[in-house]
């Protein structure tokens, strides 16, 4: 039995402020921009505002290295800005969460500068600390922006661990002194008012004892040690403790973001009886089009292997857990790019992809700019690019690797997280309105077509569609709770499935493909119309049991 709940019937917004809205003119957006822009986001219809981290920072990784966790990022406002917008949008019903990243800190907190002054400061084990061995790193872990883990510090003769950055040291939650120091700063927040929390790579807080040395069977400079940091040994009993000291006295929404994590592990996870969180950002579906080499190892989808995991995790979570459904984030490339057609099939092919997210049962994210569908970018130079991810990646594999840079960019353009970062396209007016000073990361020159402005004036735009979906949502609980059941498993270019919820039911059918295919309901499906719901082409007919399915087409019946 399914539990309801205000968190489970919202639709979510991700703001990635330095991208968002500028409003002082210094390229960078800030918190009075997000400000100006609360209305556009009432009126898409949206519950709940996730806002990617706003605290200080130098920025080593666009705010994810935190030096202050109880202060506002100069570049963003004060802290006076951040509680006219906490009170803004509690003023219009929209709800806030912030983003906890608590993996790891800056290099430049004072917990860390203090950590490495000596072996006995008293805050030396708040993060994790070992001497080399054979004169190298502790353990052959490789960082996921490239290079060791580790960072040697001549200060004390001995390495930090850094699963990201060397600018974002890894804190050590085997210490439960600094495990009181984060649960304090939660209930800091949350004090303030706020919503929720969303988790920065928080399944990577336990690490293995003893780090061992990973299993490296290529000889690789560096190997994955993710196995022994992913959901390791403690994790679970770190979040109970996180959920009785910091959460419990709160109505908040959380959810973990957690690459590595499978539907066995993620019902553990938000199972609500085990008090943990409530939701898990899975990375399942967004790994498809991945090689054995990882993420910049390119091969197309096959929407057959994307049936088999989006159902896995709708089955496997259901009537235990709660689903998070997300196509788009601040790391992830642009989604009408990458499974949708971003050219002639813009508009219907992103509206298909909106439909297929939004019709599963689970808490659907959107992220800034796909409502209007922002599509990626392809920048000619290298220098254009900002996100170290990509740098140090590009370092690595061309500067050191002499690998071919044409290939190299060509993955940029596929899976780089600045596809993600680029401006919010206000308008068709200089710099997209995002900013009247130079933005500090170039606007995507599609801007004069693709902007807020032309979507909201325009009724067909994916930007009305989105709001349709919402809207659908929140009118149907059969959206919201119903059972899921995928049919037609093997199409390669169909993705079908129905929904079932007090004797309604619901039947979604969508076309991955630029082509014509043709739907045939199978017999087995018990399925009878009684209204089309939505489609994202106006013209779409009644007849539900068999059809064509133009180039991206997505129809949505009611019926029982
Ligand atoms: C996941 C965040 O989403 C990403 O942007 C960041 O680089 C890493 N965690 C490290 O904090």
């Amino acid at each position: 039995m399914t539990h309801k709940a205000w968190w489970k019937e919202s639709v979510v917004y991700q703001i990635y402020p330095r991208s968002f809205n500028d409003s002082n003119g210094d390229g960078i957006g800030d918190i009075q921009g997000i400000i100006e822009k609360l209305d556009y986001l009432k009126d898409l219809g949206v519950d709940v505002i996730w806002l990617s981290p706003v605290y200080q920072s130098p920025n080593d990784d666009n705010g994810y290295d935190i030096s202050d966790y109880q202060a506002i990022m100069d570049e963003f406002g004060t802290m006076e800005d951040w509680e006219e917008l906490l009170d803004e949008m509690h003023k219009r019903d929209l709800k806030l969460i912030m983003d906890l990243v608590v993996n790891h800190s800056s290099d430049e907190h004072k917990w860390f500068e203090e950590s490495r002054k000596s072996k006995d400061n008293p805050y030396r084990d708040y993060y994790i600390w070992r001497p080399g061995k054979d004169g190298k790193e502790p353990n052959n872990w490789g960082s996921t922006f490239s290079g060791s883990a580790w960072e040697y510090d001549e200060n004390t003769d001995e390495y930090y661990l850094h699963l990201f950055s060397k600018k974002q040291p890894d804190l050590n939650w085997e210490n439960p002194k600094l495990r009181q120091e984060v649960y304090d700063m939660m209930k800091w927040w949350l004090d303030k008012g706020i919503d929720g929390f969303r988790m920065d790579v928080i399944n990577f807080i336990s690490k293995v004892p003893g780090l061992p040395d990973a299993p490296n069977p290529e000889g690789k400079k560096y190997a994955s040690g993710s196995k022994y940091f992913m959901n390791g040994p403690r994790i679970h009993e770190f979040l109970h403790e996180m959920y009785e000291e910091a959460l419990a006295d709160y109505d908040v929404m959380t959810v973990g973001e957690m690459p590595g994590v499978n539907v066995e592990e993620a019902k553990k996870y938000t199972d609500p009886e085990r008090k943990e969180l409530q939701m898990v950002f899975q990375f399942e579906h967004m790994d498809l089009d991945s090689g054995p080499n990882g993420k910049w190892d390119l091969k197309p989808l096959d929407l057959r292997d994307l049936k088999t995991s989006i159902s896995r995790w709708q089955t496997g979570l259901h009537g235990v857990g709660w689903n998070s459904l997300y196509l788009n984030n601040h790391d992830q490339p642009r989604i009408v790019s990458r499974f949708g057609n971003d050219k002639e099939y813009r508009v219907i092919s992103a509206k298909m992809l909106g439909t297929f997210l939004h019709m599963l049962q689970g808490t659907p994210y959107i992220y800034q700019g796909e409502e209007i569908g922002m599509t990626n970018i392809k920048f000619d130079s290298i220098d254009d690019y900002k996100d170290i991810e990509i740098l140090n990646m590009y370092k690595e594999k061309v500067e050191e690797g002499n690998e071919d840079p044409a290939k190299v960019m060509e993955s940029i353009y596929v899976k780089g997280r600045d596809n993600a970062r680029t401006p919010i396209q206000w308008d068709a007016s200089e710099n997209a309105g995002f900013t009247t000073g130079e933005p500090w990361i170039k606007v995507n020159p599609n801007y004069k077509e693709i902007n807020a402005e032309q979507a909201v004036a325009d009724e067909d735009s994916i930007y009305h569609y989105y709001r349709q979906l919402i809207q659908l949502r929140k009118k149907h609980e059969l959206i919201v709770y119903g059972d899921y059941e995928l049919i037609l498993p093997e199409h390669d270019k169909i993705y079908a499935y129905t929904r079932s919820f007090e004797g309604e039911k619901l039947l979604v059918v969508t076309n991955f493909s630029e082509e014509e295919v043709e739907f045939n309901l199978p017999e087995n499906v018990d399925f009878e119309a009684k209204e089309k719901l939505i489609s994202n082409y106006p013209d779409a007919d009644d007849n539900y049991q068999a059809f064509t399915l133009r180039p991206y087409e997505a129809r949505v019946y009611k019926g029982v």
